[in-house]
């Protein structure tokens, strides 16, 4: 007890002393306290925010993985593998590109680099009929389609319809080229509201990142939205990510539901006081399924929001599967609440690559697409797309592809590409190995195994020539049919026949195949990485 009574004194005089020593920061503890809640507060905010955007798992594999490269030599490990698998996918490009020109010859070649060329592009490897999309024209480019279309091209290649004073011939054509797509998409239908216009792009990815700036730029006008958002489904092209980095627009990838279709219910979800627009698409492009448009139409009209319709793979045979009787349900401007489109003429418009169409319900939002300048010294300036000169040659071509072909020709085009895919989804069903991925509606069918490593047969494939696509979510790949295939579908059931056979009786890498690094990435859970060994494969490749 001799203990206690003269310890506790002591604790006593000890405890006065620091608390009187404390009393005199008072002041700045109520400066203090606010200022550290707040901190606290905010990284909580930004934690919550950040597992809100990726995903619980995401966020924990991320955390846990920026743990794991602290640890010494685990970074410069991870970093090493990183390079094998960047080395391994250039090894082949690397090695092609001995003797390649880094500078201009002292002496102009002349007309002798029509024969260099000559040379160059018969060392391709033969793409008639062996790649998945890609080339869209049937037969070859000295017939037919194909030599039309490249005389189009030349006779306005020096064009620009930039100057639309003297070049009023493409002008004409361009505007035709908008017309028509437009009219194929319900533009001369009462419920379109008989203001849909539109413009011609350099492709798919222009459209869709015109189609997202103009609606961004339209909620802004009309709802004051300063912090967009936009929802999409998983299936969604890439092109919208683009749009997203580019413009400043916060993106939710909402996965597909069971039959590989926008998930509505999913997205509705994300929809909040911010969302600009959602995206479907007619079809897809992995697995070749159409969204339920007319219900997201619904969710978008409700909720005052932008849908754009991605008909960039469907703007040239989905209007005409229809009229020859293929169950196709509502996918354009007839359906109330869609407010933009796009559609490649340079994929089944059959027209030269480097075209597109872009098209809005009314020019309020089409407005929101242009730039114009007051204040340059090169004079008052007004530019609808984002390139300023622009091609005349490939409008040209595009209008010659489709006033060439007619509707009778997009019609006849329409019924062998839509047969032609039904024989290769009847083909893989035939191989036990594989199933389909969904009910493809169109000319794209993507197939998978549960039984062998479908990678290992698209190594087969592509030891056999083939080029198909592979993809993600599921492991699978796809063919997309064109023209092209038309003649050969029963060489390609084979081949693929022949490759699943002998991956199933030989698993195992094909040597020089890609296989084990898709099978890889795939499994990779730190998203963050794969998305730099993309970034660092492609730099590394120029
Ligand atoms: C091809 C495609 C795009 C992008 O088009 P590019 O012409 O390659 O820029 C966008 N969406 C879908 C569905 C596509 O098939
Ligand atoms: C876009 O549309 C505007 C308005 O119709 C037109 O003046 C312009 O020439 C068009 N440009 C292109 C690239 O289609
Ligand atoms: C628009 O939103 C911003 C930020 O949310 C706000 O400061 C501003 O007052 C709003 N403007 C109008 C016209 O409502």
């Amino acid at each position: 007890m001799e203990y206690s009574s003269s310890v506790i004194p002591m604790i006593n005089e000890i405890r006065k002393s620091v608390n009187s020593f404390l009393s005199g920061f008072e002041p700045l503890f109520v400066l203090v306290v606010p200022f550290v809640t707040f901190f606290v507060a905010r990284i909580v905010q930004s934690f919550v925010q950040v597992v809100q955007e990726k995903g619980v798992k995401s966020t924990v594999v991320g955390f846990f993985m920026s743990c794991v490269k602290l640890v010494p030599g685990v970074k410069k490990y991870i970093d090493a593998e990183k390079q094998k698998v960047v080395d391994k996918l250039q090894s082949s490009s690397k090695s092609k590109r001995d003797g390649w020109r880094t500078e201009l010859p002292k002496t102009g070649l002349g007309g002798g680099v029509i024969e260099q060329m000559k040379d160059e592009k018969q060392k391709d490897p033969a793409w008639q009929g062996k790649c998945s999309g890609t080339v869209y024209i049937g037969g070859s480019e000295s017939e037919g389609h194909f030599s039309l279309i490249n005389e189009a091209c030349s006779m306005f290649a020096h064009t620009n319809p930039l100057h639309l004073d003297v070049f009023r011939s493409v002008v004409r054509f361009e505007a035709e080229v908008v017309a028509m797509t437009a009219a194929l998409f319900g533009s001369k239908e009462k419920a379109s509201g008989g203001q849909v216009c539109g413009n011609m792009t350099s492709g798919g990815t222009e459209s869709i990142l015109l189609a997202v700036k103009s609606s961004r730029d339209y909620m802004k006008a009309t709802k004051n939205i300063t912090c967009p958002e936009m929802i999409i489904p998983e299936s969604a092209h890439s092109a919208y990510d683009k749009a997203c980095q580019y413009f400043k627009i916060k993106l939710w990838r909402v996965p597909v539901n069971k039959e590989f279709q926008a998930d509505v219910k999913a997205i509705k979800k994300y929809i909040n006081k911010n969302t600009i627009m959602i995206v479907g698409s007619a079809p897809g492009f992995p697995h070749g399924i159409i969204d339920p448009i007319e219900e997201l139409g619904e969710l978008a009209f409700s909720y005052g929001i932008c849908l754009h319709v991605d008909l960039c793979l469907g703007g040239f045979v989905l209007p005409f599967a229809r009229k020859l009787g293929y169950s196709i349900p509502p996918f354009d401007f007839s359906v109330q609440g869609v407010t933009s489109i796009s559609a490649d003429v340079h994929k089944y418009g059959l027209a030269p690559k480097g075209t597109s169409i872009v098209l809005y319900r009314n020019h309020e939002i089409r407005k929101h697409q242009f730039v114009a300048v007051t204040e340059w010294s090169g004079g008052l300036y007004v530019s609808p797309t984002i390139a300023g000169s622009r091609p005349g040659g490939l409008i040209a071509g595009a209008w010659a592809a489709m006033l060439s072909l007619g509707q009778e020709g997009y019609l006849e085009h329409t019924r062998d590409i839509m047969e032609a895919s039904k024989r290769i989804q009847n083909g893989v069903k035939d191989i036990p190995e594989l199933y389909i991925v969904g009910r493809p509606d169109m000319t794209i069918v993507a197939f998978a195994s549960n039984v062998i490593d479908i990678f290992e047969v698209n190594d087969m494939l592509s030891s056999k020539g083939w080029h198909l696509n592979p993809l993600q979510r599921p492991n699978s790949i796809h063919i997309c049919v064109t023209l092209q295939h038309v003649p050969i579908v029963d060489d390609f059931v084979k081949d693929l026949k022949e490759s699943v056979q002998i991956v199933k009786k030989n698993p195992g890498p094909v040597d020089g195949g890609l296989a084990p690094i898709y099978g890889a990435a795939g499994k990779i859970p730190d998203r963050g990485m794969v998305n730099e060994l993309l970034v660092d494969y492609m730099d590394n490749t120029c």
